[in-house]
């Protein structure tokens, strides 16, 4: 480690976390200790406890709890050694070089650094000169007036020769430094030294702590080539790992939860003045796993904005598989797609700050995108097609490296499928043990959670119609079963057999069913809220709301002083009986399954219904 203990000690030593604390949250003394309400959870009395006898902060509501270089990493987003030298040099510690050779490499990094700084003080400065007409005119007709302009630091390379170069030759520095600093290109057989940059409009990048490392230019015509360049890597400029505006979106996102990615500079300042403060770009490149780290630091589930056009599907798609093997609990991505030709500066532009929002309120998850992106027009009416989407699947879910998440994303899909094509399943398929989405072992003889059948060419309309059915005591011994199963959820692993072969007939139900099942059979135990939730992630909230919700029906058994399983072992049995008592119903469901067909489906449920006063 780069800083002994005993510096640490004195930093926070030498620190006032009261007063550190006390810029963000107000604090009201109580004996030694000073309350206030936590900034990590919306509370309305207090419970966070800062104590300089300590040198803590501690919330007894939400456990978030630390010394003053924890509260500027998880209030500011600092890194560790950040928080160090920030507090270091508020309290006015020293802190020491390494090495002499690491001390030579700062400091002539340093001396880069200020030869960036130079640079763009002297770029900033162009535009607003005489010069820089045209360059002000550009941002006149792109609406983007100077205040935001000043934000920024936005500036001007002049197309004059080898403006830069003169300038920070006056000011001593070394052609050497310029060139490595990325400021001008050495000379070549053809030329001598010449400015990386000429007529272009200027947008410094900073680093974390809002040091300029690096530029981005862009041509002020409309056919300039290339419209945008920007600094090459450096020793401290690399485009792969940094983030335009990171330095002025990470606290803004800290602070909303969440943070936008867009394409460009001029959306990020688009963004930035319409109120979308915690947004960030890429550097001409598409985003890579290092800039992901970077904003899960900040924000759990990023927005992606990208252009609706197919370029812009493409990045999207992109990102999402790049997320796929650095997926944990709490981190994922969301999509965002600006409709038409427009991107978040147009958009923001033409139709304002609403319509923003309202494209990013309707951002998809993950799972949306990755799904659509296999099925969205494409043909999948021959079984080759739909094992080879499922294959395509499982190769994503092989893509995710954290098990659980892994495992939903399975059942999700899973769910999707069965959603997808459950209207045109293979004959094949709808013999208990040969369903579909029988990969990893699952759906074994008697356990085929797709069973019984669903009807192959039932319109919507009927389907709704049946599913919409109330009444007839076997429907109500459904509910009743689904109801344990969903009360009790260890009951679904431990009954897997009964539950597989029980003969629901209404489709909502089965479904659940079928859901329960699948849990059941990857090994995942879930607790009761942990399956409802998962439920209502599958699509099936109004079942589970309906399921929830008394009242009961009629001829419901409600609790009786007999444990979960007895209840759910006589429901199960009543179920059975009251479904096989009716030869004639039985051969109705033969007649289906051997030959399903709208007419035959309905015939069963004709004779389900008409014995509905039973
Ligand atoms: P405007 O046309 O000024 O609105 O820019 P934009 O951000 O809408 O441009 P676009 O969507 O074409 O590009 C998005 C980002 O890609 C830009 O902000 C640049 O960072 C980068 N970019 C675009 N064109 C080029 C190029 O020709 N060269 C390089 N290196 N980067 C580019
Ligand atoms: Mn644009």
């Amino acid at each position: 480690m780069r800083y002994g203990p005993n510096l640490l000690e004195e930093i926070l030593r030498r620190t006032d976390i009261v007063q550190l604390v006390g810029r963000r949250v107000k604090l009201t003394r109580k004996g030694q200790a000073f309350w206030g309400c936590c900034p990590f959870h919306g509370e309305k009395t207090a419970s966070f406890k800062v104590e300089n006898a300590r040198r803590t902060f501690h919330c007894f509501g939400c456990g978030k709890g630390g010394d003053a270089f924890k509260w500027l990493i998880e209030t500011e987003g600092l890194s560790f050694p950040e928080a160090v030298e920030r507090l270091a040099g508020e309290a006015g510690v020293e802190l020491p070089k390494w090495s002499p050779e690491d001390e030579a490499r700062e400091e002539k990094k340093k001396s880069l650094y200020d030869v960036i700084a130079l640079a763009a003080e002297f770029f900033e400065a162009q535009l607003y000169e005489p010069g820089g007409r045209a360059a002000r005119e550009y941002l006149k007709g792109r609406v983007l007036d100077e205040a935001t302009a000043k934000k920024f630091h936005l500036g001007f390379a002049s197309p004059a020769g080898n403006a830069l170069i003169a300038h920070l030759t006056a000011k001593n520095v070394t052609m050497d430094d310029m060139i490595a600093a990325g400021l001008a290109r050495g000379a070549d057989e053809n030329h001598g030294p010449r400015d990386f940059f000429f007529n272009r409009l200027m947008f410094p990048i900073t680093d974390g702590r809002g040091r300029v490392v690096a530029f981005g230019g862009r041509g002020l015509s409309a056919d300039a080539k290339p419209k945008y360049i920007n600094t090459g890597e450096t020793e401290f400029f690399s485009k792969g790992r940094q983030l335009y505006n990171f330095h002025l979106a990470r606290p803004a996102a800290i602070k909303s939860g969440t943070i936008i990615v867009c394409e460009g500079y001029m959306d990020v300042i688009a963004l930035s003045k319409a109120g979308f403060e915690a947004s960030v770009a890429p550097l001409g490149t598409a985003l890579t796993e290092d800039q992901l780290q970077l904003l899960w630091k900040v924000a759990p589930e990023p927005i992606l904005a990208f252009d609706g056009d197919a370029a812009g599907r493409k990045a999207g798609l992109r990102a999402a598989h790049l997320a796929l093997p650095h997926l944990k609990p709490g981190h994922s991505l969301r999509f965002a797609f600006i409709p038409g030709d427009d991107d978040p500066d147009s958009l923001i532009r033409t139709l304002g700050p609403g319509a923003m929002q309202k494209v990013l309120d309707a951002a998809e998850p993950l799972t949306d995108v990755l799904w659509k992106s296999e099925t969205e027009g494409k043909d999948l009416s021959t079984p080759e097609r739909r094992a080879g989407l499922e294959h395509t699947l499982a190769d994503l879910i092989g893509q995710i490296t954290d098990g659980k998440i892994a495992d939903y994303y399975r059942r999700d899909f899973e769910a999707r499928v069965f959603d997808a094509f459950k209207r045109r399943p293979k004959r094949a398929a709808w013999e208990p043990g040969r369903g579909r989405g029988n990969r990893g072992g699952r759906g074994e003889s008697g356990r085929n959670p797709r069973f019984p059948p669903q009807p192959e060419g039932v319109s919507e309309a009927v389907k709704a119609s049946l599913i919409a059915r109330q009444g007839g005591p076997l429907k109500v011994k459904e509910i009743e079963v689904c109801r344990l199963l969903l009360e009790e959820p260890e009951l679904a692993a431990k009954y897997s057999e009964t539950v597989a072969a029980l003969p629901f007939l209404d489709l909502s139900l089965d479904r659940l069913r079928a859901e329960l099942l699948n849990v059941a059979a990857s090994g995942s135990r879930l607790e009761k809220q942990g399956l409802e939730n998962h439920l209502i992630r599958c699509g099936m909230a109004d079942i589970v709301a309906r399921l929830k919700a008394p009242p009961r029906e009629v001829g419901e058994e409600t609790a009786s002083g007999e444990d979960a399983d007895a209840r759910f072992l006589r429901a199960a049995s009543q179920l059975r009986d009251m479904a096989e008592r009716d030869p004639e119903r039985k051969r109705a469901l033969e007649r289906f399954k051997q030959e399903p067909s709208e007419e035959s489906w309905l015939e069963v449920r004709r004779l389900l219904e008409d014995r509905s006063g039973e």
